[in-house]
C-alpha cells in the first residue's frame, strides 16, 4: 500500500535542541526539512536591508507578502538566500536575535509566513516523501494535521547550561549567569507569540532536559516509529 506522507511537526522554546534534533531526524529519516524561524530571521534581515522601519507594521507585511527567499530543504546543507544574498550566518547574529521578535509578534506578517510555511511543507513532502518543520506554532497553528506532532521541552536549567555553552563555549557559573538575562527575554518575546510551551491535545512531548543530543534524536524517532507504524 501507499506509504502515508511522514510530515512530522516540532515545536519548543530555545535551547530545547529543537534546530538539530529536528535536523538529525530528517537525516535520519531521509526527508525534507524547514526552519521556520529562519523565515522569520529572513524577513527581519530583509526589512533591515531594505530600510523597511520593523515599527512599521504594514509596510513590513508588504515585505513579507513578496519576500524574495530561498531556502535549502536538505537538513545536512542549511542555505538561506534573501533577494540573491546569502544570509546563512547574518540572520544567526545577535543584531538580528534582537530584533526578530518585533517581526514575529506583527500580527499581519504572521498568517502570510505561516501560509508559505504551509505551502513549503507541502512541496517538500511530495518530493521527499516528508519533511520535519519546526518552529513554535507548527503543531497548533502552521500544521495541526501533521502525523507526528511533538512538543521538545527542556528545564530551564538545562535550556541556560547548553545556551551558555553554545555562546561561552562554557557552562561555568559565570557564563550561565551572562546568559541567563538574554534567554529568559527571548523566552518573555516569544510567549507572546503563542503558548508553545504547553503541548496542545494529540501533541507529545518529548523532554530532553536528562538527555544528551543522541538519546533526543532517538526519543523523537521512537515517537515517529510508534505513530507512523500505526498509520
Ligand atoms: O527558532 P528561532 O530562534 O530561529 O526563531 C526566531 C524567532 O521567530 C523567535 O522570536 C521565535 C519566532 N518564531 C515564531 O514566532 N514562529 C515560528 N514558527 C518560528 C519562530
Amino acid at each position: 500500500r501507499d506509504q502515508p506522507l511522514l510530515t512530522i511537526a516540532i515545536d519548543g522554546p530555545s535551547g530545547s535542541g529543537k534546530s538539530s534534533v529536528s535536523r538529525a531526524v530528517a537525516d535520519r529519516l531521509g526527508i525534507g526539512y524547514l526552519d521556520t524561524g529562519a523565515m522569520y530571521r529572513a524577513l527581519t534581515w530583509w526589512c533591515l536591508d531594505q530600510g523597511v522601519a520593523l515599527t512599521d507594521e504594514a509596510a513590513v507585511v508588504v515585505a513579507a507578502e513578496a519576500l524574495p527567499l530561498e531556502l535549502s530543504t536538505d537538513p545536512g546543507d542549511q542555505r538561506v538566500v534573501v533577494g540573491g544574498t546569502d544570509v546563512t550566518a547574518a540572520i544567526r547574529t545577535t543584531a538580528i536575535s534582537a530584533e526578530v521578535s518585533k517581526v514575529a509578534t506583527n500580527t499581519g506578517v504572521r498568517p502570510v509566513l505561516q501560509q508559505a510555511q504551509r505551502d513549503r511543507m507541502a512541496t517538500i513532502s511530495v518530493a521527499t516523501g516528508g519533511v520535519v518543520a519546526e518552529g513554535r506554532d507548527i503543531t497548533t497553528v502552521v500544521a495541526p494535521d501533521a502525523l507526528v506532532r511533538i512538543l521538545l521541552t527542556a528545564s530551564e536549567e538545562a535550556r541556560l547550561r547548553r545556551r551558555s555553552a553554545e555562546v561561552h563555549g562554557s557552562a561555568d557559573e559565570a557564563a550561565i549567569a551572562a546568559t541567563r538575562d538574554q534567554v529568559l527575554r527571548r523566552d518573555r518575546d516569544d510567549s507572546a507569540v503563542s503558548q508553545f510551551t504547553v503541548a496542545a491535545d494529540g501533541v507529545v512531548t518529548v523532554d530532553t532536559s536528562d538527555l544528551d543530543f543522541d538519546e533526543s534524536v532517538e526519543a523523537v524517532l521512537a515517537v515517529v516509529a510508534s505513530i507512523a507504524g500505526h498509520a
